[in-house]
C-alpha cells in the first residue's frame, strides 16, 4: 500500500497535464508574487517549493530573481525544464527528517568591529541558549550541541548544533 507521500508524487506524475491547465497567469495567487517584487531586489535567490509545472508560478518568479524549484513529481520537472529557461530545477522530496549542521555563535557579542588576519572584520551573534531557542522555534528538533574553540583563532568558539526537521 502506498503511504500519503507516495500518493502525492504518483497523482502529480499522473495529472501534470491536467493540473496545468486549470492554472492561469493571472489568478489571485499568482498576483500576489508581486508582493515580492516590492521587498526583494532583482536577483535575488528565490526557492520555489513544491514548483510544479512551472506555469505560471516558476515562470513568474524567473522573470525576477535566480529561482532554485524544487518538486518530488519527475512529471512536473519535466513540463517545468521545457517551459522555464534559467532555472535551476531539483527532483526531489522535502520531506520531514531532513538533517542540518548548523555553526553559529557562541556568545553574546551585538557588535565587535576588529582586526582579523590583518584585515578589519565585524561579528554579530547571539548567546548559546537564544541561538538554540531561536532554532527550536523554526521547527527543528535539536540532536545535540557542542562549543568548540576555533581553531583558526582560539580565543573565540562556535556553536554547532545538529538538529532534524520535525515530522
Ligand atoms: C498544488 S501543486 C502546486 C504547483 C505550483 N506551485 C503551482 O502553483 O501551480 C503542489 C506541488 O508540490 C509538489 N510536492 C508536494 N509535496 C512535496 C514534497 N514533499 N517534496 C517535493 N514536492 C512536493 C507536488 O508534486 C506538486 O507538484
Amino acid at each position: 500500500m502506498l503511504n500519503s507521500r507516495q500518493i502525492v508524487r504518483a497523482s502529480y506524475n499522473k495529472i501534470a497535464s491536467e493540473y496545468e491547465a486549470t492554472r492561469k497567469h493571472d489568478s489571485e495567487d499568482v498576483q500576489l508574487l508581486r508582493k515580492l517584487l516590492e521587498r526583494l531586489s532583482r536577483n535575488s535567490t528565490v526557492l520555489d517549493a513544491g514548483s510544479g509545472s512551472g506555469y505560471p508560478v516558476t515562470q513568474f518568479l524567473a522573470l525576477h530573481f535566480q529561482v532554485t524549484a524544487i518538486d518530488f513529481a519527475l512529471e512536473q520537472i519535466r513540463l517545468a525544464k521545457d517551459r522555464v529557461r534559467g532555472v535551476e530545477f531539483v527532483c526531489a522530496d522535502m520531506k520531514p527528517g531532513g538533517l542540518a549542521l548548523l555553526c553559529t555563535g557562541a556568545g553574546d557579542l551585538p557588535r565587535d568591529k576588529s582586526r582579523y588576519h590583518g584585515v578589519p572584520m565585524f561579528w554579530s551573534h547571539f548567546d548559546r541558549e537564544t541561538n538554540l531557542r531561536m532554532i527550536r522555534d523554526t521547527g527543528l528538533r535539536i540532536l545535540w550541541s557542542k562549543t568548540i574553540v576555533d581553531p583558526t583563532n582560539p580565543t573565540s568558539a562556535h556553536l554547532f548544533v545538529f538538529a532534524q526537521k520535525r515530522e
